[in-house]
């Protein structure tokens, strides 16, 4: 059985105060969640050890955004590995689009930040797409499997299995257009093949979420794909019940 995850990426929304608010109010309503769903929040760097704290004896986990391609010293602005897990931190979001678009991050920085988050014992959830331009000349496939491979074939089998894969097409992201649900299985189902093709049987461990303008209103006949293990949710994430009737909908 593979692990069901929801995970809300708050990208870089709410104030301290609102973003531990949402936390508590998370917390509050945790018993309307099934219990094989597992919710993870990610919340900016400067949230995290408050809302570690309101998440303190729940089963919500934490996420960073992001985590430097560096293990220490004189890289202003980065926050490491090791210092996320001092926070309280779970998992990272990492290759997240934006970051890629926006921050100029390669596949060669990716490598580097997966190493360290996976040496410090996070897991990371690894953000793949393409943008609607790769999609519309066919390229979709291509790109995808280019990001996994550059990034994910040169881990062992014991590292990927703690990996978390979040397939989120650019188009779809903060577009209010979701990928249907056919869309979304078929590179989902590829994404699986891909990684059988180096990890073999260990591929349909492997937790693949779908992210993208997913809502409490779609998110059941995405979840209810084979090859869909859950969701990375943004904008819907910010909403304490959308987030919850989205987990609920599992
Ligand atoms: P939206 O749910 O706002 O489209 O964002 C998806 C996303 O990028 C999650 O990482």
């Amino acid at each position: 059985m593979r692990k069901k995850i929801v995970a809300g990426n708050w990208k870089m929304n709410t104030t301290v105060a609102d973003g531990v608010q949402l936390a508590k109010d998370l917390v509050a309503k945790l018993s309307e969640v099934p219990s094989d769903v597992n919710l993870v929040v990610a919340p900016p760097f400067t949230h995290l050890c408050p809302v570690a704290e309101a998440l303190k004896g729940s089963r919500i986990a934490l996420s960073a955004q992001n985590c430097a391609d560096q293990p220490k010293g004189a890289y202003t602005g980065e926050v490491a590995a090791n210092m996320l897990v001092s926070a309280g931190c779970a998992y990272t979001i990492l290759g997240h689009s934006e970051r890629r678009q926006y921050y100029g991050e390669t596949s060669a920085t990716l490598v580097s930040k997966l190493g360290l988050a996976l040496e410090n014992g996070l897991k990371p959830i690894y953000c793949v797409g393409e943008m609607l331009s790769e999609r519309n000349e066919g390229r979709h496939f291509d790109v995808v499997k280019a990001q996994l491979e550059e990034v994910l074939f040169g881990l062992s089998a014991d590292q990927m299995a703690n990996v978390v894969i979040a397939y989120e097409p650019v188009w779809a992201i903060g577009t209010g257009v979701t990928a249907t649900s056919d869309q979304a299985q078929e590179i989902h189902a590829f994404i699986r093949k891909v990684l059988a093709s180096k990890f073999g049987a260990l591929a349909e461990e492997i937790t693949i979420l779908y992210g993208g303008s997913c809502k409490p209103s779609n998110a059941a006949e995405l979840f209810a794909c084979k090859d869909i293990d859950g969701g990375l949710i943004g904008g819907a994430s910010l909403k304490a019940d959308d987030f919850i009737a989205i987990a609920k909908s599992y």
